[in-house]
């Protein structure tokens, strides 16, 4: 019999404890942090799957990389490593370094968007949204109808609708649109990845209007392997070559380092365009730093450099894409609602199916995701909501895997915690806001239970 079971492709050299805690600790404990996740000490977490960003394991290439770190102000040698790593994956001309994703965003959006201006992405992360809603202009999400049915699966579940994007360029005309962005993979719609030839229409329509095309390619890897497991034509095709093609519809990218990066920090922004690459460095110097650092380290440029390459190895993402569906099966098998397929990085539970009595303005993706807490002291986040406000089209609960972080003990662990919270799902109640930001505001939102959750 051949042998099929998928083990984590690496062994571990160092070890960071965990501390268990009691629920009546967890109580208090989430009280004193407003009923707001992020507002926890991560000490008094289990089991963090806030995010995957920033959050993974490096390797032994990775830190012995890092003692090769240059940190000269200019023309660091890392900085020429780095560049050659991200050029030979992304093939675009300009690589600007960036001190992590949004820093790209906001240097791209600064420069290239304006008042009035229209941004259509197949759905914008909160961040990359904010960034454009800064400058005055509108973010609008384009996704395939199917996003709208959590339960029904679909290969290609990030996919942009064409159509959609052809009728609002013939509605408000190609001057508004300064750019198209494409997020692979489609992370506030579940982690789903994008097909090729779904970024290849969306190429076509781009360059028939003359209208730049971008990616937000910070799961770039894990889309490539989805690509070559689900689409025709690419099954003997290496994940690189599969991204090395998708790159190539482009004419540009912004990126955090910090997920297909595997690095703790970093990020870069990539256009093939000159004068904007120099407008774009003039704007890094005034608040990130030199070009050849962007705000990073040498020894970070180091890390990244190594780390976007260990992204595409195969056994890793073999092993990536098994675990998450390990965790994403295992409860669906047993009835929770999640968004399916399970997607590349985290598994997404469905809050508003989950607790059909929390309606929406109650917040039931917080009041889930604070169980989950409650119950095994499981951090995760809400996607829904308290992140979108009115804009919101589903509230979900993603629990984010680390990169080569947990082992699968772990996530059996997570399994059963989510299916006790499961079993007792009716005792559960909403919240409601006491104080919120401006923008962003989950992340220092505060909340209020409206009736104890367990009885
Ligand atoms: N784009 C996407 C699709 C993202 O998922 C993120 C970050 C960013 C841009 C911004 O990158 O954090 O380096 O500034 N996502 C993290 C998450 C925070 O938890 O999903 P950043």
């Amino acid at each position: 019999m051949p042998i099929t079971t998928i083990i984590e492709p690496f062994r571990i050299k160092s070890v960071e404890p965990i501390r268990c805690t009691s629920r009546m600790q967890r109580e208090q404990l989430l009280r004193r942090a407003h009923y707001n996740l992020f507002m926890l000490p991560s000490e008094d977490v289990l089991i963090d799957l806030l995010t995957d960003s920033g959050t993974g394991a490096m390797s032994t290439e990775q830190w012995a990389a890092i003692m090769r770190g240059d940190e000269s102000y200019a023309g660091s040698p890392s900085f020429t490593r780095f560049r050659s790593s991200v050029q030979e994956i992304f093939g675009y001309k300009h690589v600007i370094p960036t001190h992590q994703g949004r820093a790209a965003e906001r240097i791209l959006f600064g420069t290239v968007c304006k008042k009035g201006d229209i941004v259509p992405n197949n759905t914008h992360f909160d961040t990359t949204r904010a960034n454009i809603e800064f400058v005055g202009a509108e973010a609008v999400d384009l996704p395939i109808a199917e996003v709208q049915q959590p339960s029904k699966p679909h290969p290609f579940k990030g996919n942009m609708d064409v159509g959609a994007l052809q009728q609002l360029i013939a509605r408000v005309g190609k001057e508004r649109i300064p750019l198209v962005m494409l997020t692979i993979t489609n992370n506030s719609g579940g982690g789903q990845p994008v097909s090729m030839e779904n970024a290849r229409a969306v190429s076509t329509v781009c360059r028939t209007h003359g209208i730049p095309f971008y990616f937000d390619a910070c799961r770039f890897a894990e889309n490539a392997y989805f690509i070559k497991l689900r689409e025709p034509g690419y099954q003997d095709k290496t994940p690189k070559q599969i991204a090395q093609e998708m790159f190539n519809l482009g004419d540009g990218c912004t990126m955090s380092a910090k997920k297909d990066g595997m690095a703790n920090i970093g990020g870069f922004l990539c256009t093939n365009d000159d004068v904007l690459a120099q407008q774009e460095k003039d704007l890094l110097i005034l608040t990130e730093g030199y070009p050849t650092y962007g705000g990073l380290a040498g020894r970070d440029l180091e890390a990244i450099a190594v780390g976007l390459q260990e992204a595409l190895d195969e056994d890793y993402l073999k092993y990536r894409a098994a675990s998450t569906a390990y965790l994403g099966n295992h409860i669906s098998e047993r009835g929770v609602p999640i968004v399916q397929p399970p997607g590349g990085h985290a598994i997404y539970l469905d809050a508003r199916t989950f607790l059909p009595h929390v309606p929406p303005e109650q917040f039931p993706g917080v009041a889930l995701a604070n169980e989950l807490y409650l119950e095994g002291g499981i951090r995760s986040v809400e996607i829904g909501t308290l992140m979108f406000a009115k804009a919101a089209r589903m509230d979900l609960v993603r629990l984010a895997i680390p990169r080569r972080v947990y082992t699968q003990s772990h996530i059996d662990y997570v399994v059963e915690v989510i299916l006790e919270v499961w079993e007792h799902r009716e005792q559960i109640g909403g919240l409601k806001l006491v104080s919120e930001a401006p923008f962003l505001r989950h992340f220092t939102a505060q909340l209020e239970p409206l009736r104890t959750s367990r009885a």
